[in-house]
Formats: structure tokens, sequence, C-alpha cells
């Protein structure tokens, strides 16, 4: 079954989605490096990388169905943040906004009754779960120590282990 052109752009504009997340982890990890955070600009190293990853996923499967890639203009992302906290809860956020998107791109393949899509979707819904569950464990556990550096620094040496 042909895939829908409708299901091809709002794909093309998910990879585009993907690659401005890449693009927001990697200023974050450069934010953090410049912050002598080496742990949490690894983790943020590691996050873009996933991105990207995230990104061919889809580049694939719209190969494999036939369907026209779009390479994106990656939009410029935000150099700077007020501390370790506001940059994971930006992350976080982010996630949400892109588990929304993935939801609605659910909903679009279900209307038209393009399972293939479905399907290949089902990863992202399992992915954005376990997304949501890294960012948002990371903002809790910057909450608990109260953004103090001692905190600050135990969170740092735990995600240098990623
Ligand atoms: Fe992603
Ligand atoms: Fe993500």
């Amino acid at each position: 079954m042909k895939i829908s052109d409708a299901m091809v752009s709002a794909i093309n504009d998910q990879i585009k989605a993907e690659f401005d997340s890449a693009y927001i982890y990697l200023a974050m990890s450069a934010y953090f490096e410049a912050e002598g955070l080496s742990g949490m600009s690894h983790w943020m190293t590691k996050q873009h990388k996933e991105e990207i990853e995230h990104a061919e996923k889809f580049i694939s499967y719209l190969y494999r169905r036939g369907a026209r890639v779009i390479i994106p203009e990656i939009a410029r992302p935000r150099e700077n943040y007020t501390d370790a906290l506001e940059v994971f809860r930006t992350a976080y956020a982010h996630e949400q906004y892109i588990t929304s998107r993935i939801y609605k791109l659910v909903d679009m393949a279900a209307a038209e009754k393009d399972y293939a899509t479905q399907s290949m979707l089902q990863w992202f819904v399992d992915e954005q779960t376990e997304e949501e569950d890294n960012t948002g464990g990371i903002v809790s556990k910057l909450e608990f120590f109260g953004g103090d550096k001692h905190g600050v620094y135990v969170v740092d040496r735990e995600l240098s282990a990623r």
C-alpha cells in the first residue's frame, strides 16, 4: 500500500524535529563542558547521538516506503542556561513536546489505517517513555539537592557513567 503524501510530509517534519533535538542537546553538551561539568556534557553528547539515530530511523523508514526524504534546515539552538537544573528542566519539557508529536503521528496513522507506519511508530512511543523517565529523573534528583553545588557534583559524576 502506498504511503500518503500527508504522512510523508508529517514524517519529514518529524525528521527535522529529531535533528533539532540533536542540536539542542549538542548545545547543552557545549554549555556543560564550558561549566566544567564533564559528566553532564558526556550525557548530552550521547543524547545528541541518539537523536541523530532517531532521525535516521525515520529516514530509512521513508526509504523503505519509497517516499522522498527532505533533508531539513536545523534551527540554531539556545546557547546559555542559568544552571544544570534549568538545562534538564528544558530537556524534560522538550521530550514531553516530542512525545506529543509522536502521539499525533500515531493518531494520523490510525486515521489513515496506515498499519505499517503505526507499527514503526510503536518503537518511538516506547522510546519516549524512556526519554521522559530519564530526563524527568535527573530533574527530580537535582531538585532533591535543592540546586546546591554538592548535588550538581554528585549528579555530574553519576551521568559520566552513561
Ligand atoms: Fe528523539
Ligand atoms: Fe529524545
